[in-house]
């Protein structure tokens, strides 16, 4: 069998901005938001939480049932890294409690740091069959208040167990990768909101997945109908209707009112709740098809795509294991999404515009509802991390259908 995933985890922030709310702050109509750009809640990070404390808590429900000793290497790929030097990787390492034989690390190209982790992790695995590894992956994405990115703003991490032996999914070789010198989105070292040529980036989000495409194409000779789901990279919903209409396109397939809805349309279902996570978004689009979808998914081949600005992108694809009921719970993401807290606009802006301080002063952060890990304070220029009682996430109705929302028409 090939390698893949054994078991994973989705954690996002206990609290969101409705973009309802948002459009009335912004003078904005809500259906663009809702409608024109596929999103409806917006995923916030309280004060004393941040991407090491979201990844902690999705690693650690990933490993539930897990022999941790057979874990060797922790890689976190994230773009909203909380050191220049040290790993957030070490952090997560402690709170995990993990062997100090486990090799810790932090990887970085923009969203698709995680793709490239998966890669080097599934050759890890394959020499190494008795080993695996914990992939974390966990962004916090911020525009600025007013800018044309906020409304896609979110929070989120994904934890993945990489393993020899996968019960999840299991992914195939072959891989189409692009790589392409363009500034569509950065973030220099010296700020701490993403500069983004929006307009652009989808362009250059489009020409990526062309040019990775047909070089999975060539390399694994499947077509396009040869996969039954695809998962896009997240920045927002209609980016991934956009990509796969266009990937259709090219296939020079038949126009099908129902492609969307059939092979795409359950992988949005979570993102459209919590904005993007960057490094996480593809991922957390994996968990949501894989745990929203009706009907048995064993044996069905998903096609993924990953980006990251500036740019790299990489299409790849794996076959859903008979064991993915049994090693992900099936309703703990929609729990996490339904028992969330929602934010007024000015509780928003107060959490945004939050700042440690930056002079080595002590100062503890107040408490919120978070994860099993909270970022307690600082003090002397050092993170102070701990471990909380989780309230019980509350016992939630049957899940709703997995009703595609309302779409704008896309062209
Ligand atoms: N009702 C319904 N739809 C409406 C509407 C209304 N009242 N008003 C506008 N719309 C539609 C528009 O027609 C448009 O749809 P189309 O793209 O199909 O034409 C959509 O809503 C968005 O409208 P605009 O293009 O006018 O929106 P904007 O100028 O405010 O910017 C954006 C949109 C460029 C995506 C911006 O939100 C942004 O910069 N986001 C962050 C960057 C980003 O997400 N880039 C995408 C790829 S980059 C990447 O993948 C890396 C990453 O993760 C960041």
């Amino acid at each position: 069998m090939n390698p893949g995933i054994e078991t994973m985890a989705f954690y996002t922030p206990r609290y969101y901005l409705d973009l309802r709310t948002l459009a009335a702050h912004r003078g904005a109509d809500p259906d663009k938001f809702y409608l024109g750009l596929g999103q409806e809640k917006m995923a916030v990070s309280p004060p004393d939480e941040d991407v090491v404390t979201m990844a902690a808590e999705a690693a650690r429900m990933a490993l539930e049932g897990v022999d941790v000793s057979s874990i060797d290497t922790l890689m976190f790929a994230t773009e909203t890294g909380v050191d220049q030097s040290k790993a957030a990787a070490i952090y997560v390492h402690r709170l995990l409690g993990l062997s100090t034989h486990c090799r810790s690390f932090e990887l970085k190209q923009a969203c698709c740091s995680s793709t490239a982790g998966l890669q080097m992790a599934l050759a890890l695995v394959a020499q190494r069959p008795h080993k695996k590894v914990l992939l974390v992956a966990g962004d916090i994405a911020r525009y600025g208040l007013g800018a044309a990115g906020e409304p896609t703003q979110g929070a989120g991490a994904v934890a993945m167990v990489i393993s020899a032996e996968p019960r999840v999914i299991a992914f195939e070789p072959e891989q189409g990768s692009y790589t392409e010198d363009v500034m569509d989105f950065w973030r220099p070292n010296y700020l701490e909101e993403a500069l983004v040529d929006g307009k652009y980036s989808i362009k250059v989000y489009l020409r990526a997945l062309a040019k990775s495409w047909e070089h999975y194409r060539q390399e694994s000779g499947r077509a396009f109908t040869d996969h039954d789901f695809f998962c896009y990279h997240l920045p927002f919903t209609r980016m991934a209707e956009k990509a796969h209409l266009h990937l259709a396109r090219l296939n020079q397939l038949p126009p099908d009112p129902d492609r969307l809805d059939r092979e795409v349309e359950p992988s949005l279902l979570y993102n459209r709740q919590t904005g993007n996570c960057y490094t996480a978004s593809l991922y957390e689009g994996l968990l949501s098809l894989l745990e929203t979808s009706e009907g048995n998914l064993a044996g069905k081949r998903v096609g993924l795509f990953s980006y990251g600005s500036g740019c790299m992108a990489s299409f790849f694809s794996g076959k859903i294991l008979p064991g993915y009921r049994d090693a992900i719970p099936l309703d703990r993401g929609r729990r996490l999404l339904e028992d969330r807290t929602e934010l007024r606009y000015e509780e928003y802006e107060n959490f945004y515009e939050h700042r440690l301080p930056t002079d080595g002063s002590a100062y503890a952060i107040a408490s919120h509802q978070t994860g099993a890990f909270r970022l307690a304070g600082v003090a002397d220029h050092k993170r102070n991390y701990e471990r909380v009682e989780v309230a019980a996430v509350k016992a939630v109705p049957p899940p709703p259908q997995a009703v595609p929302a309302k779409k704008a028409v896309v062209a």
